[in-house]
């Protein structure tokens, strides 16, 4: 089976860019980097995209205006000149219409920082803590239409400790992204996981996911 063709999507730092980029280095990983797409300029992410000598593009969101079905034909346009498979958003701050999504159903994924469907949203490690969990985590999932809903395809869990801020749990949940978001990619691309009535299956099993959520 060829090397699946991946899109990682941000906004920002990139520090899960990053981890999905070292992971394809890997031999027998099942996907290769083919496009880092930003959505702003100056993210410092797609700065170190092209160090790495990975292709990269910028769809500014500013300059469509309210038109956020342009922007997204924007996109599309890009992903389809890369001949991408698979999309993975990492950190990619835009709300995206059924009209992309409906593009990419079954092949574009999400990393978001709690244990879906615990925590939906921003400001996610702060509301944690308010909530008194004893524990918290990342989640990637399929994405679908409504916000940080979707299948779920991987999950991991931290424990929030007593002593813990907003800082000290991100840098946590951050750690164990970097770890979640290859594994699950990696599933992804050698074309190990279906869904069925809306639950992920990997080898045709129902993935297991953290106890209590
Ligand atoms: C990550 O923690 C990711 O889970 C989160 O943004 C951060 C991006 O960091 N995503 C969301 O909150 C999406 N709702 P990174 O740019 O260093 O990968």
């Amino acid at each position: 089976m060829p090397r699946q063709r991946v899109a990682i999507l941000i906004s920002g730092r990139g520090s899960n860019m990053d981890a999905l980029i070292a992971a394809t280095k890997q031999p027998d990983y099942p996907a290769e980097i083919a496009l880092v797409l930003s959505n702003v300029p100056t993210a410092a992410g797609i700065e170190h995209a092209r160090q790495m000598g990975i292709a990269t593009a910028v769809v500014d969101h500013t300059t469509f205006g309210k038109d956020r079905e342009a922007f997204e034909r924007a996109v599309q346009a890009e992903l389809e000149a890369h001949r991408i498979d698979i999309v993975c958003l990492a950190g990619f701050l835009r709300l995206l219409t059924p009209f992309l999504v409906r593009q990419w159903d079954g092949r574009m994924l999400n990393i978001h920082p709690a244990l879906l469907p615990a925590f939906k949203g921003l400001d996610t490690h702060a509301r944690a803590l308010e909530a008194g969990a004893k524990q918290h985590g990342a989640t990637v999932h399929f994405v679908v239409p409504e916000m940080d809903a979707g299948p779920i395809l991987a999950q991991a869990a931290v424990p929030v400790l007593p002593d813990d801020t907003e800082a000290t749990l991100a840098a946590r949940v951050l750690a164990a992204e970097h770890q979640l978001y290859p594994q699950a990619l990696r599933l992804l691309a050698a074309g190990r996981v279906t869904v069925r009535d809306g639950q992920c299956l990997v080898d045709g099993i129902p993935v297991s996911l953290p106890a209590g959520t």
